[in-house]
């Protein structure tokens, strides 16, 4: 036997003790897929729906998802309105695959999901231009309205924290206008500012000393949350302004609150917030001037949503049809999960629907919802195998998709 399929083998026998493998026979004729935290899979379904069943949750916490879905479902597909800890991880029992849809994952723990032998990926390509457009429009409003007059922009400083995807498509974009951009990334290697013609500033406090406008583009983790905070406000330049489209928890909005009313900061510009969905009305910032607010909107353009999903379906779909983890593209928790000594690989013949026999697909065909234990409504045939609803079955009984948009439905 070969010396790979003997190293396999025996991968595969460790990981017995951490996860069971996916099972095969009559109860598992196809992998079940879940969409955690929506309702709508008709962009997913035809992505997925020759080799897996999927069931929608609606949840926006594990304790309102299905105790089916728990226990069989083999992927997850998931937007940022639900948050999965080691805790939440734990409860899933043949989880193998997560995809975020979208490109921030600070709401999954990925090392707990490696130890768990759970692969987490992202789909960071589908909005980057939808989320530098909107931080430069909202740049530039700040700007004509707060900076006093018609003052020119061609010569003012922007900085920029955290340069990956968004952070360099919106330090094209500002070039173009006149800005002088520089930024903070202390994870790029060097020679990335020459590559780009920018000036890297080697600490944030240097940033921050230096720009007339700072804008945040950095994923949050375990190092930056409240990486604005009234300390590092009173380095930022004498009345210059903040703009925030990457995570509402880099920003302590209690002392953003107070720098805007003294007027530190003269103007700031917010899509994500600390508590979402927000709210004018409530919180820290409700009385604070010169505030611009946006519902975590600045991904969002029709053609990125569909693309997103589709991606994340096509992700979940290399991971049934393939490896785990060498089959997926965007797998942000590899260097966990392949640290991880036990590190369970999906074995293809154990899931793919054609070995397993789709004909004794066990969920009705077409779109059924499911309340703790028994089926709740149902409707004509989707085109596919789709179920779901969320364990209580207190919302979404009447099988309408929800409405697209950002402000009603998911964020990034
Ligand atoms: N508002 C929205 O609708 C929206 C849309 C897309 C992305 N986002 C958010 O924006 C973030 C950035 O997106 P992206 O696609 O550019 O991600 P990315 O992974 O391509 O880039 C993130 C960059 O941040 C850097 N970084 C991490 N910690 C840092 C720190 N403490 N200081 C400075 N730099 C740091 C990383 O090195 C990386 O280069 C995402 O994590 C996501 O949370 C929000």
């Amino acid at each position: 036997m070969d010396k790979h399929k003997v190293k396999r083998q025996r991968l595969d026998r460790i990981c017995e003790g951490i996860r069971p493998p996916i099972q095969n026979g009559p109860q598992h004729p196809r992998p079940l897929v879940a969409l955690l935290d929506g309702r709508d899979c008709t962009v997913e379904m035809p992505v997925l729906k020759d080799v897996a069943t999927v069931a929608f949750c609606d949840a926006q916490s594990t304790q309102e998802i299905h105790e089916k879905v728990l226990n069989e479902a083999v992927g997850a597909l998931m937007y940022h309105t639900i948050t999965l800890s080691r805790d939440d991880l734990d409860k899933f029992k043949g989880l193998r695959i997560i995809v975020r849809i979208g490109s921030g994952y600070d709401n999954v723990d990925i090392k707990a999901a490696a130890e768990l032998g759970i692969a987490v990926c992202n789909v960071p390509a589908s909005s980057v231009e939808e989320t530098a457009d909107t931080a430069l429009c909202l740049i530039l409003n700040l700007s004509a309205r707060w900076r006093g007059g018609a003052a020119r922009i061609r010569g003012e400083t922007l900085g920029i924290i955290g340069l990956g995807r968004a952070g360099q498509a919106v330090a094209l974009r500002a070039k173009v206008f006149g800005f002088s951009v520089i930024f903070y990334d202390p994870y790029l290697p060097d020679g990335v500012e020459r590559s780009l013609g920018l000036q890297r500033m080697p600490t944030l406090q240097d940033l921050l000393m230096h720009s007339d406008c700072v804008s945040l583009h950095c994923s949050l983790n375990e190092h930056n949350h409240h990486l604005i905070n009234d300390f590092t406000i009173k380095q930022m330049r004498q009345g210059a302004f903040l703009v925030n489209t990457a995570r509402g928890g880099l920003v302590d909005e209690k002392a953003l609150a107070q720098a805007l009313k003294e007027g530190r900061i003269r103007g700031a510009a917010l899509d994500v917030h600390e508590t979402e969905p927000f709210s004018f009305s409530q919180g820290v910032l409700k009385d604070a001037p010169n505030l611009i607010c946006t519902p975590h909107s600045a991904w969002y353009s029709e053609q990125a949503s569909v693309e997103a999903r589709e991606e994340a379906a096509r992700e979940v779909r290399r991971a049934i049809t393939g490896r785990i983890p060498d089959s997926l593209k965007n797998c942000v928790n590899k260097e966990y999960l392949m640290a991880t000594p036990q590190w369970p690989g999906m074995d293809p013949s154990s899931v793919h629907s054609e070995l397993n026999g789709a004909a004794a697909y066990r969920f009705p065909a077409g779109l059924v919802g499911v309340t703790a234990g028994r089926a709740i409504w149902s409707r004509g045939n989707s085109g596919g195998n789709c179920f779901g609803g969320p364990a209580n079955g207190s919302r979404n009984r009447s099988g309408v998709p929800p409405p697209s948009h950002p402000i009603a439905g998911p964020t990034f």
